[in-house]
């Protein structure tokens, strides 16, 4: 894929894991302090993909794992402006009602100024104010292939056609 320059909102093709992880990076150097990304996708769709190459974007220097089962991971970076950031990384398909989600303090990471990328962010929605990003991977017609749309929504704007 040639280099991309994001518009919002926007949807993508990526051919590759390869065009997540950039599509990703350029997502990540565009945050500030305080975003939220909440990321939509079925199991396996490259949620995680997605977030490795925002945490490349933000100069984080370890690697990014999945938080299947810590729940939340969490890095240095930083962004253009070289200020210091921390990402808190939050997977939350094991957890089942938003009151698992408000006692491993997800709520008080989403209200910081710190950086949030949640995979399964549906219990979550509830507890954003301002605005997050919403990025959603669906199946392309091939194999590797994923449509990813990358779109800034008000918290309460949560009604889409399909979540
Ligand atoms: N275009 C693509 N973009 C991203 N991942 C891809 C692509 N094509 C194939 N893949 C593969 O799909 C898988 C995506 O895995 P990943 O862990 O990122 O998914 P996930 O959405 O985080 O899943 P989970 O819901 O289980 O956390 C990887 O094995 C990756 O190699
Ligand atoms: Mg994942």
């Amino acid at each position: 894929m040639p280099d991309i320059e994001i518009t919002i909102p926007t949807v993508l093709t990526s051919d590759s894991e390869e065009d997540t992880l950039l599509i990703g990076t350029r997502v990540g150097q565009r945050l500030q302090r305080g975003d939220i990304v909440a990321l939509f996708g079925d199991l396996g769709s490259g949620k995680t993909r997605f977030v490795q190459g925002i945490c490349n974007g933000l100069a984080v220097d370890e690697p990014v794992v999945s938080p299947t089962f810590t729940i939340v991971n969490q890095y240095s970076g930083r962004n253009g402006d070289h200020r210091n950031l921390t990402i808190h990384h939050i997977d939350c398909y094991r957890l089942k009602t938003t009151d698992d989600v408000v006692d491993i303090g997800v709520d008080e990471i989403v209200s910081s100024d710190d950086i949030s990328l949640i995979e399964w962010p549906q219990l979550v929605l509830p507890l954003i104010r301002g605005f997050y990003w919403k990025i959603t991977i669906d199946p392309g017609d091939l194999e590797n292939q994923r449509i990813i749309k990358i779109e800034q929504k008000a918290a309460g704007e949560h009604d889409g056609p399909r979540y």
